[in-house]
Formats: C-alpha cells, structure tokens, sequence
C-alpha cells in the first residue's frame, strides 16, 4: 500500500507544521492540508510568510519550498478526501462546556464531523489516522462511522473500505518544526499491519525505523494522555516545591538542578514558572479524569485533577504575591505586563497563565500595560474580554477603578512611571533589558517580578530594584 495523496483536516497549530514536514521530506506524496475556516486558510496561502496564522521557528521556509509544489491550503474538504489514500484528523478537541461530562470530558464534535464528512466522500480504500488527542477508544466511534458507509458492488465486493489507526502527535509549541524533525519517537497505533506499515513508511523518509513505535491502538489513544499527563504533573510538583522554597529560604532552581542530576528523574520540565498554559495539559488531563470516573476509578481520577487544581492555585498566588507586595493595593497602579503567549516563540495565548494572572490584577484595579512580541492587541482583548486603552494618558487610575490596559510595543516607553514589572513568558528579548533605564523612568520603590526566572539577579541587584523572582526564599 503505497500512499501517494494525503488529506489533512485541520489547518491548526497541529495540521499545518506536520503536514508541512511531510510535503517537504516526501516531494513525491501529494499533501492537501484543508480547514473550513477560510481566513486561516486564505494566511497559509498569503505570500507575505509573516503572514500565516502560526509563528513557529523555521515553519515560514519550509512553506515556501513547498507550498505549491506538493503542498496545498485549501477549504475545498469534499474533493480532497476523495482523492486521498489517507486522511489524518487534525481538528480541535477542546473541553465539553455542556452536557454530559462537561468540564472534563473531551468534545468531539469535531472529530464526528470529520468522520462522517470521511465516511460520505472517501472512494476506494482510505486509512484514516487520528491526529487529534483523543480519549481512549475514540476509535471504536470513527470505525463504527465509517463501516456504516462502506458500500459493497453487486457482487457482494467492497467498494468503499476503511482502516483506523491512531498517530498522536507529540510537538511542542515554538520548537513543533524542530520536534517533528528530530522526534524522540513516533508512535503509530493499529491492527491492520499493511496501513500501519504504509503510514510508518512516511515518516521513514526522515525518522529512523528504531523511533517508530507500533502499538494497539488504545495503548497509543492512551498513551498521548499519558505523556501529557506526566509532563503537566513535573511542572506542578516543581512549581508546588518552588512554593515551599519561598516560604524556607531554598532556591527552587538549586533543587531542580539537584533532584534533575538524578538520571531516574532527568533534568527537563523541571522549570518553576507562572504555572503551565496552552492548549493541551489541562484539557488532556481533564479529559483522563473523565475517563477514570467514567471507569469508577475515583483515586486515580482525584491523583490526576490534583496536577489542575495546583495549576490553578499557582497562577492566583502569583498575582495575589504581586498585589501583597505593592502594599496589598495596586488599583491605580501601573504594571508593565512582559509576555502574553503560554511560552516563548509562539503567537498562541491558549490557557496561558498571563490570562489568568492579569485578570486578577485587573480585578484589583491596576493599570496593565502588556507587551508581547509576537502576540497582537486584538488577541489580549479577546483573552481579557476587555477592550484596551488607546492612549497611556487617558489612564487615570480613579476613572478606572476596575483596572485596564493598553498594549505597548515599545517596552522601554511602558517603564515611565510604573510601579513594577512582571515577567511572564521568557522571550529572549526580556533578558536584554537596560536596567538602569528601567530604573530611571519607575517610580521608587520598583519591583520586578520574574516569574521564568529569566533575569540575572545580578543585574537587577546592581540597581535599586526590589525583586522577586519564583521559587527563590534567598
Ligand atoms: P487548532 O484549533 O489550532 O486547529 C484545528 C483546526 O481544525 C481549526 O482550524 C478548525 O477550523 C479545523 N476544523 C475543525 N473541524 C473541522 C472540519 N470538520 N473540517 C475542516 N476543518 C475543521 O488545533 P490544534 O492546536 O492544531 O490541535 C489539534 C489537535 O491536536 C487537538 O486534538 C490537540 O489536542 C492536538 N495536539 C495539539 C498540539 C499543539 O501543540 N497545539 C500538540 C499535539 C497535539
Ligand atoms: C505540550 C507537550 O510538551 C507536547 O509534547 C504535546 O504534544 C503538546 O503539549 C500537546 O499535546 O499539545 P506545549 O503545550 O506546546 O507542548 O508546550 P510545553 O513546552 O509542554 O509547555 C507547556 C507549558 O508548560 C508552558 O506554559 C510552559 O511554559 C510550561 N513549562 C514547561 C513550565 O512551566 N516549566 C517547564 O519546565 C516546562
């Protein structure tokens, strides 16, 4: 089984990169990438590279070698799916809101969508592959979709047949070009041998057989929460531990550094921080509480919403500490916000910490004045659900007692006469700060806080700064 046409449903922070490295590791497959959002599509197609809807390191250069070539943006979902030998399902699958499970359990509407639009337009033999993070045993459902559309020829032969294998994705937001080049593994779930030897013969154009890992496909359904999982679980346990450094005078970094020497343990995802954001941990591991209760397993579904509950107790006590160390009030204040997206080097704001923290503040009544730079105005707005100032001058604190904000691209113009600044995404560009500028234009006394521990202390300590910095009770 030789793929040649590939269709992949979903142009989003998933299906867009991957399927840009496959078009460009294998010129000879034919790779549409289509989405019905047409404003996402119309910025992939957009000549201009800074364009497209998503910032990733070394994305930009891999589109133009490919797009057009064997790699086509598109919304035309029917055709496409016709034409291809496979089809990967690459589309959102956010946390239910409503009914049944809401809160936790995953929302697959999208992916049924995906199934039936599969089910009423594939010919031939198709393998669909679930891209999506999926709760365990999504399969079943897409299967059952897809043989009840199978269509057999006068003589009883299948006409239309289908094949569902399971092939989570494991890139990370703003090294996603980076891990799908060089994975640590990738890992394909199944039970028809030739699909998945057709699939695993794609990403052997560039991944050595040895990473490729084949499983049942609910051990890879599950395995993807898994891994979720446990990576959310290390950033709680350390931000947790990096509480208990503040209140003992331990530094969080030398007990990660001590306890990340222990091989058993590793070193990575060990960094204390504003608490973790993006799109994933939490839906996922919300999504594997939901299946534990779904199961009766109440103990290992109350271990795992442990890591959430911490999550969010972290990211108050960040802006709580702010406020109690600005005098236990900071309406009318103004506090330069330095980072909005949930980690550096993406545009992606989805459940980043900042959200959280700066609504807090706001509530307190403070002045924000937030920079990113990749992030743009509109986006803040709508994760605050606050229209920002336009003008640094119209912010007069007894106007506004219920805090605003105003987004400013030059950071250095944002300091004059704030009370503090706070670091929240570790964008390199906050490391080159002029501290004796920042000085100069604060009001006294100024605080900094730094929630990536991204700033030399040495550098802060030279000036007249009052500065804290997360897990360090030095
Ligand atoms: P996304 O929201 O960026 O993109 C999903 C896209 O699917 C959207 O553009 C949407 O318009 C489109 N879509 C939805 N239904 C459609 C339909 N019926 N037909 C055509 N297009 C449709 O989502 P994402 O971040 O790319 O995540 C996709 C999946 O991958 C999720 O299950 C997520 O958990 C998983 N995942 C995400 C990451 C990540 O870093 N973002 C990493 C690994 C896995
Ligand atoms: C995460 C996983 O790392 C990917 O393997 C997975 O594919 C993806 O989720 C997904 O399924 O969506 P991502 O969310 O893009 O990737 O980014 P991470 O690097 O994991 O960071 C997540 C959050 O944890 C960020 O807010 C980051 O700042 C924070 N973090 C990370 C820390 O606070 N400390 C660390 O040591 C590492």
């Amino acid at each position: 089984m030789e793929i040649k046409n590939i269709c992949c449903i979903g142009a989003g922070y998933v299906g867009g990169p991957t399927m840009a490295v496959i078009a460009d590791k294998c010129p000879d497959i034919k790779v549409n990438v289509v989405d019905l959002n047409e404003d996402r599509i119309q910025k992939w197609n957009d000549k201009n590279l800074d364009k497209l809807p998503i910032f990733e390191p070394g994305l930009a250069e891999i589109v133009l070698r490919c797009r057009g070539r064997n790699l086509h943006f598109s919304t035309i979902v029917n055709e496409n799916i016709r034409n291809a030998d496979l089809v990967f399902i690459s589309v959102n699958t956010p946390t239910k809101k409503y009914g049944l499970g809401a809160g936790k359990a995953s929302d697959l509407k999208w992916v049924e969508a995906c199934a039936r639009q599969v089910a009423s337009n594939a010919s031939g033999h198709t393998i669909v592959v679930e891209k999506s993070t999926l709760p365990v045993r999504t399969a079943e459902v897409i299967k059952d979709i897809l043989e009840a559309s199978q269509t057999f020829s006068s003589k009883g032969m299948q006409v239309n047949t289908f094949d569902v294998l399971s092939n989570p994705e494991f890139l990370s937001e703003g090294t996603a070009i980076n891990d799908l080049l060089n994975p640590d593994r990738v890992l394909i779930g199944g039970d028809n041998q030739a699909s998945i030897e057709a699939l695993s013969d794609i990403y052997k154009s560039w991944v050595p057989s040895e990473k490729i890992l084949k499983t049942n496909i609910w051990s890879s359904e599950l395995a993807k929460l898994t891994a979720n999982a446990f990576l959310a679980q290390r950033i709680s346990s350390i931000n947790a531990i990096g509480a208990l450094c503040e209140a003992t005078g331990a530094d969080v970094r030398e007990v990660s550094r001590a306890i990340g020497a222990d091989s058993r343990i590793g070193s990575k995802f060990l960094d204390a921080g504003p608490g973790f954001g993006g799109s994933c941990f939490k839906k996922d591991i919300l999504n594997l509480v939901y299946l534990c209760e779904y199961f009766g397993l109440e103990e290992v579904a109350k271990f795992w919403e442990s890591v959430v509950t911490l999550n969010n107790w972290h990211q108050s006590r960040v802006a709580k500490l702010i406020t109690k160390k600005l005098y236990g009030t900071i309406s009318g204040k103004k506090i330069v916000i330095l980072g909005f997206s949930f980690k550096s080097n993406t545009n992606d704001t989805r459940e980043s910490a900042a959200i959280q923290i700066c609504k807090d503040l706001l509530d307190e009544g403070a002045i924000l004045l937030i920079n990113d730079p990749k992030v743009n105005k509109e986006q803040i707005t709508i994760d605050l659900g606050l229209a920002p100032e336009t003008e640094i001058n119209n912010l007069d604190s007894t106007i506004n007692q219920k805090g605003c904000w105003l987004f400013v691209d030059d950071m250095n113009e944002s300091f004059y006469n704030a009370d503090a600044i706070v670091i929240l995404t570790e964008w390199p560009e906050y490391k080159e700060i002029d501290w004796n500028l920042a000085e100069s234009r604060m009001r006294k006394p100024a605080w900094i806080f730094d929630s990536r521990s991204l700033i030399d202390p040495e550098n802060i300590r030279k000036n007249s700064f009052n500065f804290w910095r997360i897990g360090d009770g030095s």
